[in-house]
């Protein structure tokens, strides 16, 4: 790198980390990412071009929906056609659920509840069976997934980091055991947007805002193959999702020929706007510097835990990790979750054994030696 870039890099690191200001103690963006300034202000002006209502506030309004899109087609390579937006990242999946004629669905019984739902409730409406395989705690790497394909598996649903675990799945490793044919179902909310991930090797790949990308709740991201968009239908859709909708002609309408096809209704626009700023803001440093700092502060914070004598249960591996790091408490989390609050330090608790920190690039490494020694009586 020459000095001039690096320059330039770390000008755009400081203005970047200059938008966000959480509490130093705040360990938990796999639960909920803290918007910017950047996204708040954006969300501030949109309501008050709503509030002053103005001859094409509508318009405007609604035009948040393209630069969501459009930086969201940049951000993981998807083209813009194949970029749609919804509700959240469990309305996108019941949608692609949905959209699945038959055959079965390989998910691991431990995800996060809302890739499993979907499945269980197509599987009762007598559309695509799942097939859950694992439990909590189970890593879906290449081996597990080839161990779970039968011939009827059509698809396979993952998230591309674990909640729990914080696992970081082998995207292009599960692509090669599942072979092209087969739908890859990717659940990227614990990821999108700071780790730096092959997103297209998914036929699917749903994103909610409200985590990494730091811009609240109330959208998601949807973005699919072209093998994707032939196989799923477009049935769990509505008005805004066809052509000509504003012509109410009282016929059926044939879908819009890209991912919003998949659209139901006009979403928030102070959601879809706040996305749109929240992604422009990672597009200022990208996603691979992001990751790297990311990478940087998790074993600084994993060393913090060894020294302390606590122990991590997530993987330490970079290319199986991201920003999840779970410390293990045995029958004590909940006493040291409370001792963590005490000392302004937010985590989340899993169950009776575990806390998982999660740390970002703007996050302060300064924290982690407390926090290890909060945890150090409770191991
Ligand atoms: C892996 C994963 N998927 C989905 C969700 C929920 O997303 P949403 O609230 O956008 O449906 C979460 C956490 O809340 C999660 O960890």
């Amino acid at each position: 790198m020459n000095t001039s870039a690096g320059h330039d890099d770390a000008a755009a690191f400081a203005s970047y980390s200059d938008a966000f200001t959480e509490a130093p103690g705040y360990l938990n963006f796999a639960s909920y990412g803290p918007p910017s300034r950047a996204v708040r202000e954006r969300v501030a002006h949109l309501l008050e071009l709503a509030g002053n209502a103005v001859a094409d506030a509508s318009d405007v309004l609604h035009h948040e929906d393209l630069r969501a899109r459009e930086a969201f087609a940049r951000l993981s390579g998807f083209p813009l056609e194949n970029v749609g937006l919804t509700g959240s990242t469990s309305l996108g999946l019941f949608q692609v659920a949905f959209g699945l004629p038959g055959g079965s669905v390989l998910v691991n019984a431990g995800e996060f509840p809302s890739n499993t739902y979907p499945w269980l409730r197509t599987s009762a409406v007598g559309r695509a069976r799942v097939d859950l395989t694992g439990g909590p705690g189970t890593r879906m790497t290449p081996d597990v997934v080839a161990g779970g394909l039968t011939d009827d598996t059509v698809a396979v649903s993952v998230s591309a980091v674990d909640f729990r675990t914080g696992y970081r799945a082998d995207l292009a490793g599960i692509r090669e055991v599942i072979g092209p044919d087969r739908l890859l179902v990717v659940d990227g909310i614990q990821g999108f947007g700071v780790a730096d991930v092959e997103w297209t090797l998914a036929d699917v790949l749903i994103a909610g805002a409200q985590k990494w990308v730091r811009a609240g709740w109330g959208v998601a991201a949807l973005a699919l193959s072209s093998q994707g968009m032939e196989r799923i239908e477009p049935l769990l859709t509505g008005w805004t999702g066809v052509t000509d909708p504003r012509r109410y002609d009282g016929e059926e309408h044939p879908p819009l020929p890209g991912a919003q096809r998949f659209s139901i209704s006009n979403l928030s626009p102070y959601a879809t706007g706040a996305f749109a700023e929240a992604l422009a803001l990672i597009e200022t440093v990208g996603v691979p510097a992001i990751d790297g700092i990311v990478a940087t502060h998790a074993q600084g914070l994993v060393e913090q835990l060894d020294a302390a004598g606590v122990e991590v249960l997530s993987p330490r591996d970079r290319s199986e990790s991201a920003g999840i790091v779970v410390a293990e408490v045995p029958g004590r989390a909940a006493e040291a979750h409370a001792a963590l609050a005490a000392a302004d330090i937010t985590a989340t608790l899993h169950g009776e054994d575990r806390i998982r920190f999660s740390v970002h690039a703007t996050t302060r490494s300064e924290v982690f030696g407390e926090a290890a020694k909060v945890l150090a009586p409770f191991t």
